[in-house]
């Protein structure tokens, strides 16, 4: 029986996953079903041993149940770990396993378009990271990992940076990296900022004061769309060089891609095919 792989959220009709797991499969010749499955807020571990029953070897995890995910796995990767988040998840001898590759996909994906922007590389430099949601603790060991020098972290509800600071200070200090929590979005000091708030889902803008987006810097929204999102315009607008996060969705699978199946696809025309698809597209 062809290998079973899905993605479960809750919506999940909108999810380009089963698209770029396709995509991967025909690049690399592996025979596999990847579907989307959506799941009763409340019934993710079970929607997950139905899909298991059924023959399911492994699944990516969307919102709302990358939390629940992590507490249902019996071993997790150290991002995982961390991120208190999991997105990747399989069946083993020991169990369910999970890893959380957002991050590794975000830093690679900034990495990419930093070189070819002919960016200074993210080693070395001051971030703002804007949230500290899922989106947020998902990225940030990796982020930390990367050899950035400082991290700013800001929440509109500070607590909740504060809460994921603390969980990453032994990280930050192994790695040398400066990791504050910060009460108002720092002006004229970072320089790259990432969106990891959920403001662009609603269509809104941050509330930043003038000076945190600037010229020089680069800026990434963690959202992406078929037009720019409103970080990104915003961040254009303030003379940053702005990028959404298409290829941070495309590198997050073909991490997820690696682990299941053990061979890394090529990620560039996968999202050259995406940005087509969405642009010319945008609802389907
Ligand atoms: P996700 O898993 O997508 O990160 P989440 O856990 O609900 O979703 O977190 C959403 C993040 O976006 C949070 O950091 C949230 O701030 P709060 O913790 O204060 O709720 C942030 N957020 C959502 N809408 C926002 C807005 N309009 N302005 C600023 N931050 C916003």
């Amino acid at each position: 029986m062809t290998p079973l792989y899905a993605v479960f959220g809750n919506p999940i009709a909108h999810s380009r996953s089963p698209r770029i797991h396709a995509l991967f499969a025909e690049q690399t010749g592996v025979a596999l079903r990847y579907e989307a499955r959506l799941a009763p807020v409340d019934g993710l571990d079970t929607a997950l041993g139905a899909f298991h029953a059924e023959g399911g070897c492994g699944a990516n995890i969307t919102v709302p149940f990358k939390f629940d995910a992590w507490r249902l796995c019996a071993r997790r990767s150290p991002a995982a770990q961390l991120a208190q988040a999991v997105n990747t998840l399989g069946w083993d001898e020991g169990g369910l396993w999970g890893d959380n590759t957002d991050g590794i996909g975000l830093v690679r994906d900034l990495s990419r378009v930093l070189a070819a922007d002919a960016h200074a590389p993210l080693q070395g430099q001051r971030v703002l990271l804007l949230g500290a949601g899922g989106a947020a603790s998902g990225v940030l060991s990796p982020l930390i990992a990367a050899g950035t020098r400082a991290i700013a972290l800001w929440n509109r509800s500070a607590e909740k940076a504060q809460a994921l600071a603390a969980r990453h200070s032994a990280l930050a200090a192994q790695h040398g990296v400066d990791l504050q929590v910060v009460l108002d979005p720092p002006t004229r000091w970072a320089d790259g900022v990432i969106n990891a708030t959920a403001a662009s889902l609603g269509g809104r803008t941050l509330d930043l004061p003038a000076g945190v987006l600037q010229p020089g810097q680069w800026a990434y929204d963690m959202m992406y769309g078929a037009h720019d999102t409103p970080f990104v315009a915003q961040a254009r607008a303030a003379g940053a060089r702005a990028w959404d996060g298409l290829g941070m969705l495309v590198e997050q699978a073909a991490q997820s891609y690696t682990l299941w199946h053990g061979e890394a696809p090529d990620t560039a025309p996968v999202l050259a095919t995406l940005r087509a698809e969405i642009t010319a597209a945008p609802s389907s």
